[in-house]
Formats: C-alpha cells, structure tokens, sequence
C-alpha cells in the first residue's frame, strides 16, 4: 500500500476529518444532489476518509441502493451505517467493481496520489455508461497571493515541502481537461473558496494540520519554527481574514447510455 502523508494513526487525525467533513461536506452534499442521485442508486467514495459523505449517500440511496466507501486506510472511518459497505483498497490497483457504479466520488484525494491521471482511469472505469463522476480536489491559488507578506512566505514554503512529498496542490485547474481526456460527456467545473478568519474553522483546520506536521517541516528545512510560529498566531486572531485554497469541483458523465 503506497503512504499517505497524514497517516490516519497520528494524533489529532480524527478531530482533522471531523472538521474537513464540517468545512467541506456541505459543498460535496450539494454537488451530488445536483446530479441528481436518489434511493436504489449504487454509489462510489473513494478515499473516504471518515466516512462523512458516504454514510450521508447510504441515507439518500436508501432503499435498494448500494453505497460502497474506499480507502487505504478505514481505521477512522464511521462503521455500522445501514446500506454502506466499507473497502479498503488502493485506487491504483485498479477500478473498483468495473462499469457498476452510478455515482463514482472523490475529494481530496488525488493531490496525494502519485499518479493521479491513472487514478482517475480507474475512477471512471468504475462507472456505468451514463453515470456521474464528481471530483474535488484543491487549488491552492489563493495562498499564493495571501497576505500579509510573511503568511505568503508560510504558504511558499509550504508549497516547497508539499511538492517534496509528492502532493499537487494545483491539481483542481487540472480535473476538468482530465475528465474531457477520457471521454466524459458534460463536463463542468466550479472552484469555490472559503474566506476565514483566525480561530474559526479553516483556521482550527490548519493550525490542526500545521502542529500535527510541524518536526516534519522543520525537519525538511523548508519551514523554519519562526515562520510556523508567525502563521498559527495569525491563525488565532479573529482580526485577521484570509483565503488558502480554492476547491475546484468538476464533474462529467460517462458515455454510452
Ligand atoms: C485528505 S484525506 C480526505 C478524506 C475525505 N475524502 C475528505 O475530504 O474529508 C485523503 C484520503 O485519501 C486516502 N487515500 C490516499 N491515497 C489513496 C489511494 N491511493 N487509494 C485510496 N485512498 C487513498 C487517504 O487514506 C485519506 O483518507
């Protein structure tokens, strides 16, 4: 099985999906209800996470449906909800059950994919002709222009380490044409970025992120602990207001129906 950066073992994890589900559930829910997916629907998650979305898709496909959540790793994800079946599996391996799926998911997953062109191949290869195939993933353009100048420097650094480890932070502009590339039919694509302050969520999220990786940063010699420093005080400042990263939301549907 390939690593995951954040392995799902490190402390604070858990409370780190919990409030990615909080942050970004609402936009992913929204999504998949424009795409029109109700009861008997069978639908595919992958890299789960804690399970939030999917566990949200048993509801709504309920009854008769099938809604199937993988991940590397499931040790956090939410088990003994009716009609969501959990798989741990390595979407490079290979497409989960081929040509099945009528709702085929993930978000925030390829950035850490080391081939994520092949991961979508498998992603569509999943799907029935005529299904959705729904992916969120981060663009981190906003960061690049955040302000003030020593939170830019933070982010530059942290771009630095991130492409170290292999993770595309810049992928999101990329999904659409990659949809398109393999075939899919009305593809659309939207980027949404949330606008935060210190201490609320995101914040809470990033200082969560930032402390969990701190001696792996410093470690790395891109992030020194001053610049950490600078960043999580601003993280607690209600005065301060702030964009990081722009979700780029693209879907299409497979041909052939
Ligand atoms: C940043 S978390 C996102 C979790 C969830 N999708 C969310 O947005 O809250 C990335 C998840 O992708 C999983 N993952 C990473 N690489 C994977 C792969 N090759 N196959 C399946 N899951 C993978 C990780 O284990 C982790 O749970």
């Amino acid at each position: 099985m390939p690593e995951y950066v954040l392995d799902h073992h490190q402390e604070g994890e858990r409370e780190r999906l919990a409030l990615m589900s909080r942050l970004l559930d609402p936009m992913h829910c929204g999504q998949i209800e424009r795409l029109g997916v109700g009861s008997g629907a069978r639908t595919l998650e992958v890299g789960c996470g804690n399970g939030s979305v999917s566990a949200w898709l048993a509801g709504r496909i309920a009854p008769g449906g099938r809604a199937v959540a993988v991940d590397l790793d499931l040790s956090l994800a939410i088990a003994d909800v009716p009609g969501l079946e959990l798989r741990q599996a390595d979407i490079l391996a290979g497409p989960v059950e081929p040509g099945d799926f009528d709702l085929v998911t993930a978000r925030a997953v390829l950035h850490h994919v080391a081939d994520a062109e092949a991961a979508v191949v498998n992603l569509v290869a999943s799907a029935r002709p005529g299904a959705a195939v729904l992916l969120i993933e981060p663009d981190f353009l906003p960061a690049t222009v955040a302000e003030p100048p020593e939170v830019r420097a933070f982010w530059k650094r942290w771009l630095a380490w991130s492409r170290g480890q292999g993770i595309d932070y810049f992928i999101g502009r990329r999904l659409p044409a990659m949809l398109s590339r393999l075939g899919l039919q009305d593809v659309e694509a939207t980027a949404q970025t949330a606008h935060y302050n210190g201490g609320s969520g995101w914040a809470v999220y990033w200082r969560q992120t930032v402390i969990e990786l701190r001696a792996r940063l410093v470690a790395s010699g891109k992030l020194d602990d001053r610049l950490i420093d600078t960043f999580l005080a601003r993280c607690a400042d209600p005065a301060w207001w702030t964009q990081t990263i722009a979700f780029t939301a693209a879907a299409g549907r497979v041909r052939g129906e």
